[in-house]
């Protein structure tokens, strides 16, 4: 069967195992190997990470000396060049800056200075036979916060690294469905996966920067990715920007050189936002990226994701309450029953969701009766 076909499907209603014949496996031919080398930059401290391995990995090279003869010319984009990054609206809270103004933008607002929204149609995950995620439909729009809540193990993280293609890098995982980036499907098969990568970041819960590379260096390691070829005055123009928008600037500028891992746990946080936004991504993931924080830091983090949401389209996995009441605009509540794969039990604006849930599940939730 061909991916269209496949695309098609309608899953049958009331079962939850959908053959495997008609899932959509990751496009072979749009993944070459000097794609997934080429994201195998952070993906592979990610793992690193994970496995506790961090002080095993050997220093990266300089950056300047990467391979980027080995990326793919990428092709005039398939998506809309990412605009010259709004000005902050507010000055970074490190400085100094006040609360920030609660300002929603709408669509066209959004729409007129570059932001991107994001809507996953229809999105289905296994991993081998095992359905986590069923039909799962969300809109994120541009310039907004989007919360996702729910007990663990209801498919949040899956859902999040589908949005950036990162799932299908995952041995025996599938899925089927959409992600519309500015209305563009991010697995039309046009489409490469390091482009996905480029502009859609992704943070994880536990500060992963490169623990033997310099800020410098670990703010400019994701530019892989884009195979750009910056000048000396060009880097330190990105590097100061993108640890300005990081919050981090005034605490590390004159400590360039010195390693990442030498920064607190909340700093390194910072760090990887900083990598994250260098690549100039339209949309930033971030799965709980305040759970290994102490709640100091938790809130230098809150603050700077509330100064960059009218610069990038911010989804974040977050397991406290307050903080997705406190940053985010929209919220959706997953949640899996015994044996059941995840789905969304209900969504829409925070303010709703936490004042007059629709769902007596979601009140159960949001009023910490479980999970
Ligand atoms: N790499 C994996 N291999 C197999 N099963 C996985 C893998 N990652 C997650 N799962 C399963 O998928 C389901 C959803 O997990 P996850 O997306 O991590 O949930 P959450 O982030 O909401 O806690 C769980 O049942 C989990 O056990
Ligand atoms: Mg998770």
């Amino acid at each position: 069967m061909t991916m269209e076909d496949a695309r098609d499907f309608e899953p049958f209603d009331d079962e939850f195992v959908v053959p495997p014949t008609h899932r959509l496996p990751p496009p072979p031919s749009a993944i070459t190997s000097a794609e997934r080398e080429a994201t195998e930059v952070l993906d592979a401290v990610v793992a690193a990470a994970a496995a506790g391995e961090y002080d095993e990995l050997p220093p990266p090279a300089d950056p300047a000396q990467w391979p980027t003869a080995a990326l793919p010319e990428v092709a005039p984009t398939f998506l809309p060049a990412a605009p010259p990054m709004a000005a902050p609206i507010n000055p970074p809270s490190s400085t100094g800056g006040g609360e920030p103004p609660d300002v929603v933008l709408d669509a066209a607002s959004a729409a007129a200075i570059g932001l991107a929204g994001l809507h996953a149609r229809n999105i289905s995950a296994w991993f081998g036979d095992h359905l986590v995620l069923d039909r799962v439909s969300l809109d994120m729009p541009a310039g907004q916060i989007t919360a996702l809540i729910g007990p663990s193990g209801c498919g949040k993280s899956t859902f999040l690294r589908i949005l950036n293609r990162m799932h299908e890098l995952v041995p025996s995982a599938t899925m089927a469905g959409e992600v519309l980036l500015d209305g563009d499907d991010i697995y039309d098969r046009r489409h490469r996966l390091v482009d996905a990568r480029k502009h859609i970041g992704m943070v994880f819960q536990k500060p992963n920067p490169f623990p033997a590379m310099s800020i410098y260096d670990n703010v400019l390691a994701g530019l892989k990715l884009t195979g750009l070829k910056a000048g000396r005055d060009q880097r330190d123009e990105l590097v100061e920007t993108s640890l300005i928008r990081a919050g981090l600037w005034k605490e590390v500028r004159d400590r360039l050189r010195q390693p990442g891992g030498g920064l607190s746990g909340g700093q390194q946080q910072r760090l990887c936002i900083a990598r994250s936004l260098a690549v100039q991504p339209r949309v930033l993931l971030m799965d709980e990226p305040c759970s290994a924080l102490d709640p100091t830091s938790t809130r230098v983090i809150e603050e700077t994701m509330l100064e960059l949401r009218h610069q990038v389209t911010i989804v974040i996995v977050t397991h406290n309450m307050q903080q997705a009441q406190r940053v985010s605009q929209q919220c959706a509540f997953f949640l899996a029953a015994q044996g059941q794969p995840g789905v969304i039990v209900e969504h829409g604006d925070t303010e709703a969701m936490f004042g007059q849930p629709q769902d007596e599940r979601t009140f159960d939730y949001v009023n910490g009766r479980f999970g």
